[in-house]
């Protein structure tokens, strides 16, 4: 096990009608909010009326932004750093998804900068401070209510990049299961792939001696995958979607990964699909990750034999590790189909003559990943398994 630090402060609200405790939260402790949105789901949804509601039983002064869309767009984050800078706001509350989330947290870090907020996601400024976070969750998917990542798209350079700081996790998020059965279906399983490939990026490394969480992962894993069949019976299954509410934030509060390396190859993959063309990200995940594994699962034998074995009920006897390792990716792949995300940049209406620009993209910063490192021509090649 490699040493570690971790730190997650987020105070978490969970359960039906836990929009109640939001008057505490804030009471005392800011004067004025920015309510940060995004295309008018919680307008219809009633969740924009319940929030409202709560924060008028309190003496804070409410501001609004709207119109942040999937894949958050860093002229929107530019607006709302202006926007918090005029007003002295004291608190960005992002009502919504990761993508809310996410341009709440790169607002909250730029308004106390007179840096420009995209050097921080180039790695030019370092993150020193930044206005707090509080997160009503609508989608249980990223995590980004209580990660210390914010995930950002330059439109202009079509680069999607993250920053990642202990200060921009958020300090409360509050999380109603029942705010989520207003989803669409395909939000609800891009979502649970999001998940399950933030304990994937964590779970397939090489670290040794970190038996506690493979079991975690494993765990956590199994909960989404048969919670994620109860969804696709009964959308309105309460328990279930709890349960995975529940799971998206241990998969990205840093718990799973404690103690061991990390990987985010995929996720490096899959942002600049979402970069460019806008494939929204779980999709992304759920193509590139098969194609990931299977480009990858000599590197640790074991580990995806572990997988297969623990979390898909694969038998080991009598097989080759190799076997083993493969028909893991299989029954992986059979989830994914059964919860009906696309299985290939095909059939996502993604490009498929483009492997040059999308690897050019995806490498721009170095190359990365853990388990394997990868350069230009291995992205080239995992693109290409993912045709
Ligand atoms: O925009 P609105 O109208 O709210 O609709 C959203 C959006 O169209 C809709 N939606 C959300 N909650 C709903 C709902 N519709 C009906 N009922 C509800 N209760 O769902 C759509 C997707 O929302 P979005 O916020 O984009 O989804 P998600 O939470 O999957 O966030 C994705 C973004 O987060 C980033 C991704 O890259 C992507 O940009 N990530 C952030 C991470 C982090 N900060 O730690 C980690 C992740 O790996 C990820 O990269
Ligand atoms: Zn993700």
């Amino acid at each position: 096990m490699k040493n570690f630090s971790f730190y997650s402060p987020t105070i978490i609200k969970f359960g039906k009608g836990s929009i109640e405790k939001l008057p505490k939260l804030v009471e005392g402790n800011y004067k004025k909010i920015l309510l940060h949105y995004g295309g008018g789901s919680i307008k219809k949804n009633g969740i924009y009326d319940d929030a409202i509601d709560q924060l008028k039983k309190t003496g804070v002064e409410v501001f609004e932004l709207g119109g942040v869309k999937p894949n958050p767009a860093l002229s929107m984050v530019r607006e709302g750093i202006k926007l918090v800078k005029e007003e002295e706001i004291d608190l960005i509350l992002a009502v919504g998804g990761g993508s809310v989330i996410d341009s709440a947290k790169a607002i909250a870090l730029g308004a106390l900068t007179e840096a420009d907020i995209w050097d921080f996601f180039l790695g030019k400024e370092r993150v020193e401070k930044a206005l707090p976070v509080g997160v009503v969750l609508t989608i249980p998917a990223t995590g980004s209510e209580a990660s210390m990542g914010s995930v950002i798209t330059n439109e202009e350079k079509n680069l999607k990049l993250a920053v990642n700081h202990d200060l921009l996790r958020p300090v409360f998020a509050i999380m109603d299961p029942e705010y989520t059965m207003s989803l669409p279906r395909d939000q609800t399983f891009a979502g649970v792939m999001d998940i399950l490939s933030h304990i994937f990026e964590r779970y397939f490394t090489k670290t040794e001696n970190v038996g506690l969480t493979d079991s975690l992962a494993e765990a956590t894993m199994k909960t989404v995958i048969s919670n994620a069949y109860k969804l696709l019976k009964n959308p309105d299954d309460y328990n279930a979607r709890a349960e995975i509410m529940l799971a998206g934030t241990l998969a990205h509060n840093g718990l799973l990964g404690l103690g061991r390396e990390d990987d985010w190859s995929s996720h490096q993959l899959g942002h600049q699909l979402s970069a460019l063309y806008g494939a929204t990200h779980g999709v992304t995940l759920g193509i590139i990750f098969p194609a990931w594994m299977k480009y990858v699962y000599r590197e640790n034998l074991d580990i995806f034999n572990k997988f297969a074995v623990n979390v898909f009920g694969v038998s080991a006897a009598g097989n080759t590790k190799e076997h083993v390792a493969l028909e893991g990716i299989r029954r992986f792949e059979e989830f994914l189909k059964k919860i009906g995300l696309p299985r290939s940049l095909k059939e996502a209406g993604l490009p498929t003559n483009e492997f040059e620009r999308m690897a050019d993209l995806a490498t721009s910063m170095g190359s990365f990943g853990a388990l394997m490192k990868i350069d230009k021509d291995d992205a080239v090649s995992i693109y290409k398994l993912a045709e």
